[in-house]
């Protein structure tokens, strides 16, 4: 039985790149019976580049929603929100005392924002500490994350090792799950969709502005008339995730054969997106408006959650030999 976690920020809504690249993998990991899974939301870490809680509570719920609606079933995955968890902010505090200065020197995530050090906070400073806190409350074996997080990991196990050399068996050491080879979704300008490149197809929009974004997909400027070259053309890359295999072979056959314009190629990718995904759609409807049943969902997961991060502090404590109760 391997235990394992995974975190996802609050930094905005989720769109196609998260549900296929993230949410879904992460799902069908959690549908093995051997493994026990922890799935949270890092709505602390969001607080190190969103100033306003409003807004992180508004991301939690949307983000919570739309995993629901993909179909995380909680009686199977410990979720929950970080925040809901006392207890990691005082494990955070105490491997802080145990992280060496240049080691957070090093990690990429400071070392970014270093020429304009007057905007790096501590908590932005601290951040791969609280993200092995996150792991390391849980006795995690495993955390899938994408290749930008493979750092934080290998931070995680050093910080472990060093308390664990000094206090044996304190720590489980972490293995990361790194997904290299989890493709790239691109974003209607082609570039990786991102939340930050505002490029972004949020699935769960209202039809109407599902289709306005998926009408702004950036093409060339070839004719309705003039054939095309599918593997260039963005519409198709995002159409052959979405699409069975003998749909993609048709879109592909008439982009080449020409008399086919990308409004049309637009067209059928949008009634894709509203068909493929019309039940999440509607599940994800069902929680967004519903607060008090996500709360309810994200409460139940931190007990349970508690159970797990009580008796693990409580040990970081006894072998430190600190303040015992
Ligand atoms: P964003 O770039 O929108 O801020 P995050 O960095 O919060 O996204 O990523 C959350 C998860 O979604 C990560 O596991 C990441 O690998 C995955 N992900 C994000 N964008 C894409 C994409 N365009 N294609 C595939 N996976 C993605
Ligand atoms: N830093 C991760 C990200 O930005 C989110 C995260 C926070 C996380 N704590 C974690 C991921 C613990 C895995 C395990 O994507």
């Amino acid at each position: 039985m391997a235990r394992i976690l995974t975190g996802t920020q609050s930094s905005g809504r989720q769109h196609l790149g998260n549900i296929l690249g993230a949410i879904q993998p992460a799902i069908e990991l959690s549908k093995d019976p051997k493994n026990e899974s922890f799935l949270f939301i890092a709505d602390l870490h969001s607080l190190t580049s969103i100033k306003d809680g409003k807004v992180i509570n508004e991301n939690t719920h949307a983000t919570a929603s739309a995993w629901l609606a993909m179909g995380l079933d909680t009686e199977k995955t410990v979720f929950y929100r970080q925040s809901d968890v006392p207890e990691v902010c005082e494990l955070a505090w105490i491997l802080n005392c145990f992280t060496p200065f240049p080691m957070l020197e090093n990690a990429h995530s400071f070392k970014d924002k270093v020429s304009n050090l007057a905007e790096v906070s501590a908590g932005l400073f601290t951040y791969p500490v609280l993200m092995a806190a996150d792991i390391l409350l849980y006795d995690a074996n495993l955390v899938p994350v994408g290749k930008d997080q493979k750092q934080h990991l290998e931070m995680t196990r050093d910080i472990a090792g060093a308390f664990n050399h000094r206090y044996p068996g304190t720590f489980i050491l972490p293995e990361s799950k790194i997904s290299e080879e989890t493709m790239t979704i691109p974003g209607i300008d082609g570039r990786k969709m991102s939340k930050s490149y505002n490029n972004y197809i949020d699935i769960f929009l209202p039809e109407k502005e599902l289709r306005k974004k998926v009408m702004s997909i950036v093409t060339d400027a070839k004719t309705v008339e003039e054939p095309k070259n599918a593997d260039s053309c963005i519409v198709y890359q995002i159409y052959s995730l979405v699409a069975g295999q003998d749909e993609d072979l048709e879109m592909r056959r008439n982009l080449e054969a020409g008399n086919y314009g990308y409004g049309t190629a637009k067209q059928v990718l949008f009634e894709k997106l509203m068909s493929a995904f019309a039940y999440e759609r509607e599940k994800f409807n069902h929680f967004y408006i519903d607060r008090s049943k996500v709360e309810n969902e994200l409460k139940k997961g931190a007990e349970k959650a508690r159970d797990v991060s009580g008796p693990v502090l409580a040990r970081v404590r006894k072998n430190l030999g600190f303040n015992l109760k």
